[in-house]
């Protein structure tokens, strides 16, 4: 049976996205990648529109001209960047790009999206933050940008609920992508490290992340609004241990 649904997805050429994109058009969705980088996939439900998430000035156009085409159901905000420094070396320019990055296109997609969703009576809105906000060394800029989603997050769930349209973070912990890979190369005896101390002993993969994005897109979903789930195998449980 097919899926009526329309998808916009950002960072979906890669990574978490790209198995968010897999899951979406495999459910049905027609799926609108926004990506600065090409993807590997054909399929006829699949556009990518190659933008800079980062530059709203793009992301308001694109998404002006996909309002105007389609009734978009479905806002993925996934494209995520690092900018790793220890506070005494945090540069503004740094702050300024994560904040555009991560809050600004949210909102200027939200801002071209909502309006539909509303008079449609249905929405499923979800954002990709980060175990990082809950405190991680080098990440002043990461992590507070992150952090800011989920305030967001909680304030539309409260605006937007009335109109039937959901808001939810996920907050992923290790995964193995080229981000994770940027940070620990393969082959790193830091890999295992980390895997080891994680409650499940692993580190995850893009598809343990996507089965939540897709949980929480899904109509019958619609009595969960305003969370942050927590996909890290167990990284965000405190680390205190009698044994
Ligand atoms: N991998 C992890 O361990 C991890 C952990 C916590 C949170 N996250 C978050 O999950 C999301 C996905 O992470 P990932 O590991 O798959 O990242 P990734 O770097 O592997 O892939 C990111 C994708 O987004 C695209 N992208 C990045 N910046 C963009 C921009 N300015 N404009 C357009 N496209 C852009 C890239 O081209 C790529 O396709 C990010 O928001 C990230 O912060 C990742």
């Amino acid at each position: 049976m097919g899926n009526t649904k329309t998808a916009v997805l950002t960072g979906g050429s890669a990574g978490i996205g790209a198995a968010i994109r897999r899951d979406l058009l495999a459910a049905g969705y027609t799926v609108i990648n926004l990506d600065l980088n090409p993807c590997d996939q054909t399929h006829s439900a699949l556009q990518t529109l190659h933008i800079d998430v980062s530059d709203l000035g793009q992301v308001r156009s694109a998404a002006a001209k996909i309002a105007a085409a389609h009734h978009v159901t479905t806002l993925i905000h996934n494209a995520g960047a690092l900018r790793s420094a220890l506070i005494a070396n945090v540069k503004q320019e740094d702050l300024d790009f994560l904040m555009r990055l991560h809050v600004g296109a949210l909102v200027a997609l939200g801002q071209a999206f909502i309006p539909a969703m509303t008079r449609a009576g249905f929405g499923r809105i979800v954002t990709l933050t980060t175990r990082a906000i809950l405190g991680l060394e080098t990440r002043t800029a990461y992590s507070a940008s992150k952090a800011a989603q989920v305030g967001l997050t909680r304030t539309w769930a409260l605006e937007l609920g009335p109109s039937g349209i959901t808001v939810n973070a996920v907050a992923p912990g290790p995964i193995v992508t080229d981000q994770f890979r940027s940070v620990i190369p393969a082959g790193d005896p830091r890999n295992e490290a980390v895997a080891q101390r994680l409650p499940v002993r692993r580190l995850g993969t893009p598809e343990d992340i996507s089965r939540v994005v897709m949980f929480l897109a899904d109509e019958k979903a619609g009595f969960i609004t305003g969370q942050t789930w927590f996909v890290c195998g167990g990284a965000s449980l405190g680390a205190m241990s009698y044994s």
